[in-house]
């Protein structure tokens, strides 16, 4: 291993001593380890791949209160302590800025010049993005799902309350529905927003899995009424 992944690794573990534990060390781990098995079928660096990974969640801003500027600036400051060179910096805040599902409900036309003028690492955002939504399904997707749901105290399941489609980024935020709703507004649709083809084949047998599981959940929770 490279020293400045080294070096990332050591820092990131530190960081997220004591995090959720859908969003922990060992989340970063997982997604770190699939975006370097999705990279290798792709045309992309590595070092911003493995770099972006891990350093995607290392301040999510539902845990700090909303800020959005936190998570860049630590990462900046990590780059910059690590000494990477200034093009794989701009690429690795870029992918940081840009993955997450509510940012991507909506994108602005600054961005889809930058695409057009090829200043953007766009391939490389496409396979951590694609590692990060693996780990959101399948089991292990239910398991954090479960978790975060625990953790902000929201009900498991509602039968009066549907789930909400078509969100904006502010509602996403705000949205304290059930847990089971959060399959429907999310977690079943990233399936068919995979960028890589390597992606979109290991989301199948994760997302029949969550369809499984919520077909089984719904049948012993309408056969206990
Ligand atoms: P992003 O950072 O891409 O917007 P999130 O951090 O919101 O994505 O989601 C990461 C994971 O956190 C989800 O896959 C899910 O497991 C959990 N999560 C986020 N929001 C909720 C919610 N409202 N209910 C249950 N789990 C959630
Ligand atoms: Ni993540």
């Amino acid at each position: 291993m490279n020293t400045e992944i080294e070096r990332t690794v050591r820092f990131v573990k530190e960081q997220l001593e004591g995090a959720e534990a859908g969003h922990d060390w060992f989340h970063v781990e997982r997604v770190w380890k699939l975006a370097v098995s999705i990279a290798q079928s792709e045309v992309c660096d590595c070092e911003t791949v493995e770099l972006a990974a891990l350093l995607h969640d290392i301040a999510d801003p539902k845990f700090h209160g909303g800020d959005e500027q936190l998570a860049i600036t630590i990462a900046q400051n990590h780059l910059k302590d690590i000494e990477v060179d200034p093009d794989t910096m701009e690429s690795v805040l870029y992918i940081i800025r840009n993955m997450s599902f509510k940012n991507s409900l909506e994108s602005s036309d600054e961005q889809l010049s930058d695409i057009r003028e090829k200043r953007i690492p766009l391939r490389e955002l496409h396979v951590v993005q694609d590692a990060d939504r693996l780990d959101a399904i399948g089991a292990i997707g239910i398991a954090r799902t479960f978790n975060f749901g625990g953790f902000k105290n929201n009900l498991l399941h509602h039968p009066q309350m549907a789930p909400r489609l078509q969100m904006t980024k502010e509602e996403y935020k705000k949205n304290t529905g059930t847990t089971i709703n959060h399959f429907y507004e999310k977690l079943l649709l990233l399936k068919d927003r995979m960028n890589t083809q390597k992606g979109r084949e290991l989301a199948e047998g994760r997302h029949a899995f969550m369809e499984t599981f919520l077909q089984q959940f719904l049948e012993e929770w309408e056969a206990a009424r």
